[in-house]
C-alpha cells in the first residue's frame, strides 16, 4: 500500500509518498522534473545496506550522478562536514539545476538539506529518509541544520524538499535504540496534537521493532500532523512550537552530554517527562491523563544516563529561547498542546531532577 500526502506551500507545495515501494514512485516524478546531475548524500552504514538498491534506480537516468558517503551519526552535522559536502559540490560542477538526493535518517536529512539551501543559493532536493525517526518528523518541513559546541542545531536553515519517498520497507534493519528513537518522536506528535494517534498507541500490544506496530498507518498519520503544522506556520512563527514538545530540555541534555551518547528521540524522552511533570501543574493535565502519558513513555526503553550539573546552562542556550525566556510546550490533555512562556527555563531541569 502507497499513500501520498501534499503539503500545500503554494508553488511550494510538495508530496510526501509513505509505503512499501515509495522509492518507484523516483523515476516517474523526476521524468517530469528533469534536473542536470545530483549528488546523493548518504552515511555509511544506509551505503553499504541500501547503496546498491538506490544507485540502481538513479543509474537508469542518463544524468552526470556523484555521491557524498560521511560517518554515521550526529558527529556529522558539523561545519566540517557541511564544508566537504558543498566543495564536493562544486568540484563536480553542480549548478542551478542539480538535484541533492538526501538519502538516509535525520543527520543526512538535516545536512544535506542544509548544503543544499546554501549551495548556490539554493539547488533542488529530495528527501528519502530511511529511519522511522526521519520518516515522521525530519523529513517533512524543511528544517535543516548543523550542530556547533554551543548547541544543537544552531546553524540552519528552512528550506523544502520538492518530494519526499518514505519506504517502509527498509525499516527492518533498523537498530532497536533507532527505532524507539523514532518512536518517541511519534508519541511527541500524538501527545501534542493527535489524541487518536495516541489511542492508537496505546492499544498496540509490542511496540518494539518486530512487534504488533501498523508503520505505514502510523507514519502517515504522524506525517498528516506535520503537513497540517508546516502549511500553517512554515517558519515557527506559533503553533509550528508544538512539535518542539520535550524537545528544549531534550536539545539541552543532547548538547551537555556530548552529541550522539543519547539518541534523538531518547533526550525527547527525557524532555517529555519534564514536560509532562510542568503539565500537570501549569496547564492542569488531569491526572488519569498524565498517568496514561507515563505509563507509554515507560514502554519505550531509555539507557541510563546521569544528568549533567550543567544542563541548565544548555536548555537556556537551545535556539528556541528568547533573550532567558524559553516558550514552554505543555499539555493541557493528551493532544492538546498549550504554549507557556517561562522566565526561569531551569523549571524543566528542575522537574526531571525531581522524579
Ligand atoms: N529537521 C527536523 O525537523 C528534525 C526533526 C527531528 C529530528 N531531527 C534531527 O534528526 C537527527 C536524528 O535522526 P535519526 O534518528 O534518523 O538519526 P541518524 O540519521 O543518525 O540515524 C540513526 C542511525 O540509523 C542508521 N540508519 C539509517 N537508516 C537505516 C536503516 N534503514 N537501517 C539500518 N540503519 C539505518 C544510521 O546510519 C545511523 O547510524 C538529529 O540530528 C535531530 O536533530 C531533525
Amino acid at each position: 500500500m502507497t499513500e501520498t500526502i501534499r503539503v500545500g506551500l503554494g508553488n511550494r507545495s510538495y508530496p510526501i509518498t509513505i509505503g512499501d515501494k515509495a522509492w518507484s514512485g523516483l523515476l516517474p516524478l523526476l521524468e517530469k522534473n528533469p534536473f542536470t546531475s545530483s549528488i546523493t548524500v548518504i552515511d555509511e552504514r544506509v551505503n553499504a545496506l541500501y547503496g546498491e538498491r538506490f544507485f540502481g534506480l538513479t543509474d537508469k537516468i542518463d544524468k552526470p550522478s556523484f555521491r557524498f558517503i560521511h560517518p554515521e551519526g550526529e558527529q556529522s552535522k558539523s561545519f566540517s562536514c557541511l564544508e566537504s559536502l558543498c566543495r564536493d559540490m562544486a568540484r563536480n560542477g553542480m549548478d542551478r539545476e542539480s538535484m541533492v538526493f538526501a538519502l538516509g535518517g535525520g543527520v543526512v536529512g538535516d545536512l544535506a538539506g542544509l548544503a543544499a539551501s546554501v549551495y548556490l543559493r539554493g539547488v533542488r532536493l529530495i528527501q528519502l529518509p530511511t529511519t522511522l525517526l526521519s520518516m515522521v518528523d525530519s523529513s517533512v518541513g524543511g528544517k535543516t541544520g548543523i550542530n556547533i559546541s554551543e548547541g544543537k542545531n544552531l546553524v540552519g536553515t528552512f528550506y523544502q524538499p520538492e518530494a519526499v519517498f518514505a519506504d517502509i520497507s527498509v525499516l527492518g534493519t533498523l537498530d532497536g535504540r533507532d527505532w524507539y528513537s523514532g518512536l518517541a518522536e511519534v508519541l511527541k506528535i500524538a501527545l501534542a496534537l493527535d489524541a487518536g494517534l495516541f489511542e492508537y498507541l496505546e492499544s498496540v500490544g509490542d511496540l518494539g521493532p518486530a512487534g504488533d506496530l501498523d508503520v505505514t498507518r502510523t507514519v502517515v498519520a504522524a506525517c498528516r500532523q506535520k503537513a497540517r503544522i508546516v502549511e500553517l506556520d512554515e517558519k515557527e512563527a506559533g503553533l509550528r512550537k508544538a512539535l518542539n514538545f520535550g524537545h528544549t530540555l531534550g536539545h539541552g541534555v543532547e548538547a551537555s552530554l556530548g552529541y550522539g551518547v543519547l539518541r534523538h528521540g531518547e533526550a525527547v524522552l527525557l524532555g517529555m517527562r519534564a514536560a509532562l511533570i510542568l503539565s500537570t501543574r501549569m496547564c492542569g493535565l488531569p491526572s488519569d491523563q498524565f498517568q496514561r502519558a507515563i505509563n507509554l513513555l515507560d514502554r519505550i526503553p531509555l539507557p541510563d544516563v546521569e544528568l549533567p550539573h550543567d544542563l541548565n546552562r544548555f536548555v537556556i542556550k537551545d535556539k528556541k529561547s528568547l533573550g532567558n525566556r524559553i516558550t514552554g510546550v505543555f499539555i493541557k490533555e493528551i493532544g492538546k498542546h498549550e504554549f507557556v512562556s517561562l522566565d526561569d527555563p531551569s523549571v524543566l531541569v528542575e522537574a526531571l531532577k525531581a522524579e
